[in-house]
């Protein structure tokens, strides 16, 4: 039997796969978190931010939330891009109000060579018993997305050990020794297939590879270093829909429309005429400022519906063109996310 049969709600695998809808499905990029009063009730009880995503039984906690209070059309995993670099050799810790942090960082090529390939038992052992719990008790009530870092925002967070606003140092190492940067790259990527290889084996519906540093680069450098990555992951992950998201990525859009993916994720600085004169073929994902959800309901109204139409039927999912803040009001969410299912393309 095929999966997409055992689904209640199927919308956003339907548009991945360009068959018909009557409406356009939504999901938020960071639809669980700390805007949501009841994700800091039970963060509070946890250690820390890594034994939150640890704990299957917690991730699928706050995986639910989204799906049970704001009632989007489908489940993300909780968890992180940075379990990566953790299951390879280089472990991080999560500051609270900081951030990522990392003890040790990547950017000569005996560092390099202390890493190692995932290990039969990982930390990504947790994501997948994540997976199949949520898949479980999620019975068939929408799909489930797994995800990745692209193998470039990886790069930017081990080789700077943080966050950082330019990732001069990241970007600095591309230049001065892009022997050693594809090196670490190539490491990255191989453990990126077999990570969503493993989440495809536990249950996800749909992948989404997070480019989120994207936007730092020239389009030179991001052909040579970033593209070329995402194009391999692509290519060797098969069997299910594939969304590539690449903030700020607006320069390489002719080229993201190559990849092998069905849909393309497209940041709010993006005008949605723009992304369809350059991609023909795969269904468009996003792409409202973030910040509408600070609007007037009437304003959250107008401009989601507007976004809507500015989008061919059934190419479309919606979503926020970055994630949710922590300071943002869950019923205006809940309204925007409201006002998507409400809309018909024919009325
Ligand atoms: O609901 C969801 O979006 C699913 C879970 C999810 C998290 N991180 C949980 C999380 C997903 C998909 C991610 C992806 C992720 N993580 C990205 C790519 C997407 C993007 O935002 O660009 C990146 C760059 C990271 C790395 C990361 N994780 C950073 C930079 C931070 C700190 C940012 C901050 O706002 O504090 C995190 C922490 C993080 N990941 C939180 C959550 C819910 C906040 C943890 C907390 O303090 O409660």
């Amino acid at each position: 039997m095929n999966q997409i049969a055992l689904l209640e709600n199927d919308l956003l695998l339907k548009v991945a796969k360009g068959e018909k809808v009557d409406r356009p499905p939504v999901w938020i990029m960071r639809q669980a978190g700390r805007y949501l009063p009841e994700y800091m009730a039970v963060r509070k009880q946890a250690r820390s931010f890594r034994a939150m995503i640890e704990k299957p039984e917690l991730a699928a906690e706050f995986t639910f939330q989204p799906i049970d209070l704001i009632v989007v059309d489908a489940a993300i995993i909780f968890s992180d891009i940075l379990v990566i670099p953790e299951a390879i050799g280089l472990p991080y810790e999560m500051i609270p109000g900081k951030g990522p942090f990392f003890p040790n960082t990547v950017r000569s090529a005996s560092e390099l060579n202390k890493l190692h390939s995932i290990a039969e038992e990982s930390n990504l052992d947790d994501t997948y018993a994540a997976l199949k719990l949520v898949k479980k008790e999620l019975a068939g009530r929408v799909p489930l997305i797994g995800f990745a870092g692209a193998p470039w925002t990886i790069f930017c967070y081990m080789a700077e050990g943080s966050g950082s606003k330019t990732f001069s140092i990241p970007k600095s190492i591309l230049y001065q020794d892009p022997v050693f940067s594809h090196n670490l790259l190539e490491k990255i990527t191989e453990a990126t297939i077999t990570y969503l290889k493993g989440q495809i084996a536990a249950g996800v519906d749909i992948v989404q590879i997070f480019d989120s540093w994207a936007g730092i680069l020239h389009k030179d450098t991001y052909m040579e270093f970033a593209f070329p990555y995402i194009q391999r992951i692509c290519e060797e992950i098969q069997g299910v829909p594939k969304i590539v998201f690449a903030k700020g990525a607006f320069y390489a859009l002719e080229e993201l429309a190559k990849l092998d993916c069905q849909v393309i994720g497209l940041d709010w600085q993006t005008q949605p005429s723009f992304a369809l004169d350059r991609i023909s073929k795969q269904a468009l994902q996003g792409n409202l400022d973030p910040c509408l959800v600070y609007a007037p309901d009437d304003i959250i109204v107008e401009k989601t519906e507007a976004l809507i139409r500015s989008f061919p039927k059934g190419r479309h999912i919606v979503n926020l063109g970055h994630g949710m803040y922590p300071d943002m009001k869950p019923e205006k969410l809940k309204l925007l996310v409201q006002t998507v299912k409400q809309f018909r393309y024919d009325s």
